[in-house]
């Protein structure tokens, strides 16, 4: 194997064993695969280490100010960041291919550079000057202060920032800058781990703030670069809904404010448009007063995701009631059933049964048991369930309706998208101060639950 100029080794990720090349398996632990490349001395503990600092009591410690940072333009965005951009801060933007996280990295910039009048570079490993310029003039973000750089060498990219001094340094992506002192390819977690900790080098000390674009896969992961998480400051998730034109932008981590904010935009022709009433565009594509369909407020992790869970009924196809479900487990949906029509005399079981999760969502959750059983009962009994409920709990063997983790922050997202009433367990209520904004239904069984919706 070739090595790079600077000497490199390479360091299990498992054990922390050192070899001197890369090798399939770790000597020290047997692992396979966690053989990491990175630079043997590193350079990174320099000023702090040599000049060291001394303790300072809490008291006396001066706090950051809370002036100073710096406003994209977009309400949205600023919100989630708590406020805008904190100079010096490192950012790490993740999100799919194709979401949008260069569009909003450019109207970003674009709003820094206008308001602040600041320089700021965008460097792009992925795209030509050309099209980060064309897209760039497509949505408007043509402040002179921002300049553009196709460049994939991180060494090229920092000398660039050191001549131009920008307040915000961009890298889109973070997968595709390669620094000359690893051998690695750009995208492997030595490269990935190299460029941040040398970007962070450079930045802190000038109080430049830099924002890392990352590819996440289908999953919602940040691949590589979720090796990075615990070096940035602020880890910005873009996401969408597969095939509309909405956009969430949450903060996974944020060191500079809450992790519980959401801003909410649209993709159009001429970039992404904040979303002001964010009900309007969750519930524009809902059947209204269709029965069979009831939206739940989930949470995959520790991210609060709304579904619309869907659910017909049909008389028997072929003798027996079959059961069909997408993003929800069929055997959970035969449980359901069987709940119903034991536990809240709801017998469907004779009939096909379809469910079915909107878009293309996947739950695996309990929470989502409430749901599906409403839904259920609310096709089963041709009773479409009011737009703006959203519910949320396990459903127990006995029909009751059991708690759920995470409460306050599923009651955040629907108030936030505009729902004004929710079904909750009531263990989970009894645990809760009230919501202002939104209506707190507890409900203890199955039967409660169908008696409050009517
Ligand atoms: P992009 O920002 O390139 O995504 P990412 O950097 O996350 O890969 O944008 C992806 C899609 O957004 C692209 O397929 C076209 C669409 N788009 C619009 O609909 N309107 C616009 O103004 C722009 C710039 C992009
Ligand atoms: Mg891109």
């Amino acid at each position: 194997m070739a090595t790079a100029r600077a000497k490199t080794i390479h360091r299990c990720q498992a054990c922390g064993h050192e070899e001197g090349r890369w090798h399939g398996r770790c000597s020290g632990c047997g692992e396979w695969n966690s053989l990491v490349e990175e630079v043997a001395a590193p350079r990174r503990a320099s000023a702090g280490a040599a000049r060291g600092t001394a303790p300072v009591a809490v008291a006396d410690a001066e706090e950051m100010p809370a002036t100073g940072r710096l406003s994209t333009g977009l309400g949205e965005l600023d919100r989630v960041l708590g406020g805008g951009v904190v100079p010096g801060s490192l950012l790490l933007l993740g999100g799919e291919p194709g979401i949008g996280k260069s569009t909003l990295l450019s109207q970003m910039l674009h709003g820094i550079a206008a308001r602040s009048g600041a320089a700021v570079l965008y460097a792009s490993g992925e795209e030509s000057v050309g099209q980060v310029a064309m897209r760039a003039r497509r949505v408007g973000a043509v402040a002179p202060g921002l300049s553009l750089l196709a460049e994939t060498a991180l060494e090229r990219i920092l000398a660039e920032a050191e001549r131009g001094s920008p307040a915000v340094l961009a890298i889109d992506s973070v997968q595709t800058v390669q620094s000359a002192e690893l051998a690695s390819i750009p995208g492997s977690i030595g490269q990935v781990r190299e460029c941040a900790a040398r970007l962070l080098a450079f930045c802190k000390p000038r109080g430049v703030a830099a924002v890392l674009v990352g590819h996440v896969t289908k999953d919602g992961h940040l691949a590589g670069p979720k090796t990075l998480e615990h070096m940035v400051d602020v880890v910005l998730q873009f996401e969408g809904d597969g095939s509309g034109p909405h956009r969430i932008a949450r903060a996974s981590k944020n060191r500079f404010g809450s992790t519980q904010e959401i801003g909410v935009f649209e993709m159009r022709s001429e970039g992404l448009v904040e979303v002001l009433s964010p009900s309007e565009l969750f519930l524009a594509e809902r059947p209204a007063g269709a029965p069979g369909s009831v939206v739940v407020a989930s949470a995959d992790g520790s991210r609060p995701i709304l579904v619309e869970v869907q659910a017909l009924v049909a008389p028997p196809s072929a003798g027996i009631g079959r059961r069909t479900a997408a993003g929800v487990d069929t055997a959970r949906v035969s449980l359901l059933l069987a709940v119903l029509a034991q536990r809240a005399a709801c017998d469907v079981l004779a009939n096909d049964v379809f469910v079915n999760l909107a878009g293309g969502a996947r739950v695996s959750e309990p929470a989502v048991d409430l749901g599906v059983a409403l839904a259920i009962a609310s096709a089963a009994r041709r009773r479409p369930i009011d737009a703006r409920t959203v519910v949320f709990g396990e459903v127990g063997l006995a029909g009751e309706v059991r708690a759920v983790s995470l409460p306050e922050m599923r009651l955040i997202e629907a108030r936030k998208l505009g729902f004004t009433r929710c079904l909750i367990p009531k263990r989970n209520r009894a645990r809760l101060s009230d919501d202002g904004g939104l209506e707190l239904v507890p409900v203890g069984t199955l039967t409660e639950a169908l008696d409050a919706l009517g």
